[in-house]
């Protein structure tokens, strides 16, 4: 008689969900999840179902992409940091296989998410209402907390599942800090990082300086760009689900999944994560329009609709994300008069306004392209070459008018800390990501306007911001990729 109950109450625990570990979830999370767009009362918190629990194996077969001119058909051959419109795209995977299956990726599966989260160390949980996640959205959800507490830490828990009836959710945890309000005067911490890519990583899980900032236990985090690199190979991305497949296969990256799910995220693209090197709004390639990339970013990272945006984080800091791409003269590499614009006028004055309006003691600046340079002199991408000189100007120009401010720039592959002998502004290029996608800058000596340089080797910026008897102090370094310090300020 005991015998013959004993499946019958397998299977009411199994229903139940309360037994049987060995059972993995019938869907899974991994990519993980991003905390974003965090403010002293909401966050958005990005979630994605994926098939699998982790990424394929990297050395798995890759997909073979071509691309044939439009009008005669004739192939092309694909090279990096190139585009290719006006083709048609092929992409083929091995007998049997497809794109889901490709080295390093972590397709996505249709399924339910939601998020549970409350101010860590006490008991009441809340939640989210379960919400469908569809494959043909990468299986990615935002979630939106609202009413929360400044300047205080959460937990959360992500929950994945098939559907409802799936008792098996897989849940994976996190914990981040709310931004403190605009008079609270506290202590801050903020890292700075640019330029990754999948094929330059440099640590057993991903990258090496995920786990250094980490353990700066940072209240926030800015990639300013390149966060992937469409136009490099092996395989290039020109169409949308090949665009997908780097997303995936660069966030299921263990450094950066555990990195993400414990720190608040703001992301700002550059010219690699939309299309291709120096895109400009009217760049196509494959089967890819910059307002495609443009989606398909907002898709990957929740970043809002408006790109350039300011937001405070307590008493002492004030941080503008500035939009390098959506605003540029469209023709620019043609038509050089009038002088083009980069960050276009109607940023530019919401710049002026709201430097004029802050009330921060330190201002910091982070743009994805140099204000100050110096660059190379065959580059014609940024503020520091010679085809924006006009604009340039006048942006250091606004930029001088504020004390204790600090321009923090991205997608230059080497450190440096520069000062602008006209205006004084000053500049901190954070490197790339890993020693091995470094490149760009090739002199050795600092220039009379370095104050700093290093060459060949990856790292990321930090800045903490440190309340003192009279006010406070803002601290920036730059690191290496294990997080040494090799080089600080007091500002
Ligand atoms: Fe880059």
């Amino acid at each position: 008689m005991k015998n013959s109950k004993r499946p019958f109450n397998l299977l009411v625990a199994l229903t139940l969900g309360l037994v049987c570990p060995a059972v993995a979830a019938e869907v899974h999370q991994a990519t993980g999840f991003k905390i974003v767009n965090v403010t002293s009362t909401a966050a958005e918190i990005w979630t994605r179902v994926t098939l699998r629990a982790a990424a394929n194996p990297a050395d798995a077969p890759l997909p073979r992409v071509e691309a044939y001119e439009l009008k005669t058909g004739q192939p092309v051959a694909l090279r990096e940091n190139r585009v290719f419109p006006d083709t048609r795209i092929t992409v083929h995977m091995p007998a049997g296989m497809d794109l889901g299956a490709a080295g390093g990726g972590a397709p996505a599966a249709a399924g339910q998410t939601r998020v549970r989260f409350r101010v860590k160390g006490t008991d009441a949980w809340s939640e989210t209402p379960w919400e469908n996640a569809e494959r043909e959205r990468d299986g990615i959800i935002v979630h939106s907390l609202s009413k929360l507490v400044s300047a205080t830490r959460y937990e959360l828990v992500v929950q994945a599942r098939r559907n409802a009836d799936d008792r098996r959710p897989d849940d994976q945890s996190g914990e981040f800090t709310s931004a403190p309000l605009p008079d609270q005067r506290q202590p801050v911490t903020f890292c700075v990082m640019t330029c990754q890519k999948y094929e330059r990583l440099d640590h057993p899980g991903g990258l090496a300086i995920y786990p250094a900032m980490s353990a700066l236990r940072p209240d926030f985090f800015v990639n300013t760009g390149d966060v992937v690199y469409y136009d490099q190979g092996p395989v290039i991305a020109l169409t949308p689900a090949l665009a997908r497949y780097h997303w995936a296969r660069m966030f299921a990256l263990p450094t950066l999944r555990d990195f993400h799910r414990n720190h608040t995220s703001f992301f700002m693209k550059d010219d690699h994560d939309i299309l291709a090197n120096d895109c400009g709004p009217a760049t196509r390639s494959g089967e890819l329009t910059y307002a495609d990339g443009v989606r398909l970013f907002r898709e990957q990272t929740a970043a809002p609709e408006r790109a350039n945006r300011t937001f405070r984080w307590g008493r002492d800091l004030q941080v503008w994300l500035m939009e390098g791409r959506d605003y540029r003269t469209p023709d620019w590499t043609e038509k050089r008069t009038p002088a083009p614009t980069l960050w276009g006028r109607e940023q530019i004055k919401w710049l002026g306004e709201t430097l004029a309006a802050s009330t921060a003691t330190f201002r910091v600046i982070l743009t994805t392209v140099p204000v100050v340079g110096p660059d190379r002199s065959n580059k014609d991408d940024n503020y520091a070459n010679a085809g924006f000189a006009v604009e340039g100007k006048e942006i250091r120009e606004l930029l001088a008018r504020y004390p204790n401010l600090t321009v923090i720039t991205g997608d230059r592959h080497w450190q440096y800390v520069s000062v602008d002998p006209a205006t004084s502004v000053n500049e901190w290029s954070i490197g790339p990501s890993t020693a091995a996608h470094a490149g760009g800058w090739e002199e050795k000596t600092p220039r009379p306007e370095h104050r700093f340089l290093r060459t060949g080797q990856g790292g990321f910026l930090s800045g903490v911001i440190t309340p003192t008897a009279t006010g406070a102090g803002l601290e920036l370094r730059l690191h290496d990729v294990d997080g040494r310090v090799v080089y600080r300020e007091q500002k």
